[in-house]
């Protein structure tokens, strides 16, 4: 099948979603919540588009939005534009000092509005891609907390979690950078727990908690893992492939 997104015809499956087909087609749609590892679960709405069939227009949210027959989309019409300032408005209003967001203001020429959240340092935006990061891994660490304007992303009760391997994955997706990881002296601390970190045995440096290199090692069933860190894993794998390859040439 095919659908027209902006005046360009691109070739679809039943039930693919909006915003895939779009991406695979190089047009670009502004996500806050999505990544391509997830399936999209339409918390942002920024990825809105205007849906055009049988001459009605509908306004859906492409990331969730499964295409069932030839449609024609368009992604940026004043319609959507407009309603884009909107959430912008609304997002800066939650978290006025986050640099993310100011740039989304400067992008779509919103002025911040008068602040609403009772805590101006606060920079999360409610996406949910960290909790669903986690839950990915099976961890279950944190989840959305609390109801209304004291709503937010926490471990139960605000406690260290028994859980929480501090890998990190939730803090890598998120996309306004609101969880905070800090490394000192051979020690991360996050979500109200602390962790030792690993040292390379190659290149001395930290790279991973104990706790995430244990869990991931269980989950690859290594019995002795060495502890490296990524960059020495791929020389030392180097290493080995040149030692082998030497002996066939003798
Ligand atoms: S902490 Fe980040 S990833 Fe998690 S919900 Fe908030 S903005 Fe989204
Ligand atoms: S990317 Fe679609 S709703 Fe956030």
């Amino acid at each position: 099948m095919q659908i027209v997104i902006d005046g360009k015809t691109c070739d679809a499956k039943r039930g693919e979603f909006l915003l895939d087909i779009a991406k695979r087609n190089g047009i670009d749609i502004p996500t806050l919540c999505h990544l391509d590892a997830l399936p999209g679960e339409g918390n942002c709405r920024m990825c809105i588009v205007e849906v055009l069939e049988r001459g009605r227009s509908r306004v859906v949210t492409s990331c969730i939005y499964p295409v069932k027959r030839p449609v024609e989309v368009l992604t940026n019409t004043p319609k959507i534009i407009k309603m884009r300032k909107t959430l912008v408005m609304l997002l800066a209003s939650r978290v006025p000092e986050n640099d993310m967001i100011y740039q989304l203001c400067e992008q779509y020429d919103v002025k911040p509005p008068m602040r609403f959240t009772k805590d101006p340092t606060e920079e999360c935006i409610l996406c949910r891609l960290c909790v669903r990061a986690c839950e990915e891994i099976k961890l279950n660490a944190i989840s959305t907390v609390n109801r209304g304007i004291t709503k937010k992303i926490s471990t139960p009760f605000d406690e260290p979690s028994d859980t929480c391997i501090g890998c990190g994955a939730c803090a890598y997706v998120c996309p306004t950078n609101a969880i905070k990881i800090h490394d000192k002296n051979g020690k991360r601390y996050m979500w109200n727990k602390s962790f030792e970190l690993l040292k390379c045995e190659k290149c001395g440096e930290y790279f991973t908690t104990r706790e995430n290199f244990e869990y991931v090692n269980k989950q690859l069933e290594c019995k002795e893992p060495k502890i490296l860190c990524d960059k020495c894993k791929k020389t030392q794998a180097q290493e080995n492939l040149r030692d082998i390859f030497s002996t066939y040439e003798m």
